[in-house]
């Protein structure tokens, strides 16, 4: 989308991190933001900030893990700002552990939170921004960890790498109906998703404190400033870049990944098994 100035976003996970900061850059822009969280307080606060310096800024209680509350949103920001153009599917929460030994209600939690709350968003607002015939932009925050498998996330990677995959799909299936797309896959950037456990549902467990001595919550405190990824969002929507780096210093994980699965390819092409073998020679779609 090249021109930003008065369209509409909604933004989840508005209220912390990188969802805050694409609230602010978007606002500053000249957009209309409708701030969606599971925390009211903290998304009204960062309301207030947004319109103490003259932007335009709603918030809404949103539990992307739930599609009715995920409609009800979309509801309040087409009742508060008329229409919508923009989705950012951004909440997420940090599960780690191995996928065989991870606690079940954690497992279900990461899923729940991180791919069901984007199909929701997808579901409960592409189709009146398609109705709407104005264009738009869906972003979905997904990871590095949605390029390249880490170690002792497996469950985390899972809903990672099932984002990439929907919005690569996402991103071909609405090529011509002026909708972009674009999947977000940040490294180590400076949040509070290593707290993740503070809005853990008591159904997942409930609410547990982040430990102080975790070594990713030191590395998290390294990272990069949220706010910057608020821009470079901003960017990439005005450039419609569809996958955003934030770590460029990372390119050396994925270009790893790329020659071991062209090494697998290698491989298949010289195994005895497929020899002479009958293929169809195309994927469907
Ligand atoms: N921080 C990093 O290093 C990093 C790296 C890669 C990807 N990510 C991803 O970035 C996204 C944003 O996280 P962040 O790092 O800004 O963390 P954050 O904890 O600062 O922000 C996440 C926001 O999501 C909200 N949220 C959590 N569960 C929710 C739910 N069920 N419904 C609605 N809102 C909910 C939280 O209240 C919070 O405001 C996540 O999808 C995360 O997985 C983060």
């Amino acid at each position: 989308m090249k021109d930003v100035e008065g369209k509409v976003a909604f933004i989840t996970g508005g209220a912390s991190g990188m969802g805050l900061g694409m609230a602010r850059a978007f606002a500053r822009a000249g957009m209309k933001v409708m701030i969606g969280d599971i925390q009211a307080e903290p998304a009204q606060k960062a309301v207030d900030e947004l319109k103490a310096q003259g932007l335009d800024a709603a918030c809404v209680q949103v539990d992307v893990s739930n599609l009715e509350s995920v409609q009800a949103a979309a509801d309040k920001t087409i009742d508060t700002f008329g229409k919508v153009h923009v989705i950012s599917n951004n909440a997420g929460v940090a599960v780690g552990g191995y996928s065989e030994t991870c606690n079940m209600r954690n497992w279900n939690w990461v899923v729940d939170v991180n791919l069901w709350g984007v199909v929701y968003g997808l579901q409960a607002f592409v189709p009146r921004i398609l109705e709407q015939d104005e264009g738009g932009h869906v972003i979905s925050t997904a990871s590095m960890a949605g390029m390249v498998g880490l170690r002792g996330a497996g469950p985390y990677n899972a809903t990672k790498f099932a984002v990439v995959g929907m919005m690569e799909t996402f991103a071909a299936d609405h090529r011509k109906h002026n909708i972009d797309a674009s999947v977000l896959c940040p490294g180590i950037v400076a949040t509070n998703i290593g707290d993740s456990g503070r809005n853990r549902p008591d159904e997942y467990g409930g609410v547990v404190k982040a430990s102080e001595k975790d070594r990713t919550a030191e590395m998290l405190a390294q990272g990069l400033d949220p706010d910057i990824v608020g821009d470079l969002v901003l960017e990439a929507m005005l450039d419609d870049q569809f996958y955003i780096f934030t770590d460029p210093g990372l390119k050396n994980l994925i270009e790893t990944r790329c020659e071991r699965i062209i090494a697998g390819y290698d491989w298949a092409a010289s195994c005895k098994s497929l020899k002479g073998a009958k293929q169809a020679g195309g994927l469907p779609g």
